[in-house]
């Protein structure tokens, strides 16, 4: 932990990436692991554009489902000790950036501002024919599967297994990853690529990377410090 926290005193480009684990402690269950999303559900049914296209309904009806259970919850100590480190690496004109893979918002309504949502965002709904978006933060919606005004069928906002990543967002996210002084990987289980090999680009270029994780991942053998334990309690601490 010293050695981890004296770096990032250091640090005068920090990024951090974070996964599902860090909104586990506000009780949004992860995708792996146990009580993991992926045990109940098949992704292969939910969530590709086969899916999507074979049984639109189903799809909506589940993330309707999900909206309202992130809608129920509140960000944790976690999202809030990145918010205020960007505030604290911003007021000393240090670059920070946050990536994350989760489509839950909750680094938002934490306060960070700037966010990388390299999966996209639930709250976002995408035209299938205009690809107009516009943004629905309704814990339900009126209507599943909801329509655009141009009468077409609309689509969740999020990045699907077998779809390309938002092309300038995660350009971005690639670019401050290698060129920061530290790479902090926060609650994922670093196997779903692209983002996994985040990590492993960063430490070639030169960055510390930190763990932070309740468990081991493929990332861990390459880190410089991996934390054990929970991000909600390790972060704060972490940023002391
Ligand atoms: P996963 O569910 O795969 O991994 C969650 C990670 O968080 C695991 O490594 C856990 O050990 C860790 N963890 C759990 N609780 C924690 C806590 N309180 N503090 C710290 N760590 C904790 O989630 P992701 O890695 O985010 O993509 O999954 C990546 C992508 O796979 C998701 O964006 C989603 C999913 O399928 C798509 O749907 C395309």
């Amino acid at each position: 932990m010293d050695g981890a926290r004296d770096a990032l005193r250091r640090a005068s480009r920090i990024a951090v990436l974070t996964g599902a684990g860090i909104s586990a402690e506000s009780g949004i269950p992860t995708f792996r692991g146990p009580g993991g999303i992926w045990r109940t559900y098949k992704a292969e049914n939910l969530a590709t554009p086969e899916a999507f296209a074979r049984n639109p309904e189903l799809v909506w009806e589940w993330y309707d489902w999900r909206r309202s259970v992130i809608a129920g919850v509140e960000p944790n100590a976690g999202h809030k000790a990145l918010a205020e480190l960007e505030r604290k690496m911003e007021s000393k004109a240090r670059e920070f950036t946050l990536i994350t893979q989760n489509v839950d918002g909750l680094h938002t309504r934490a306060g960070s501002r700037k966010v990388l949502k390299v999966h996209g965002e639930i709250w976002t709904l995408r035209c299938t024919e205009c690809g107009r978006e516009r943004e629905d933060t309704s814990p339900r919606l009126k209507q599943v599967p909801p329509l655009c005004e141009c009468g077409a069928m609309e689509r969740p906002g999020v990045v699907w297994f077998g779809e390309g990543l938002p092309p300038k967002v995660w350009m971005c996210a690639q670019k401050a990853a290698i060129e920061s002084d530290i790479l902090l990987v926060v609650g994922t289980s670093a196997v779903v690529h692209p983002v996994a090999g985040l990590a492993a680009a960063a430490k070639s270029r030169g960055a510390v990377v930190v763990e932070v994780n309740v468990a081991e991942t493929p990332v861990t053998a390459g880190a410089d410090y991996s934390l054990r334990g929970p991000a909600g309690a390790l972060l704060p601490e972490l940023f002391a």
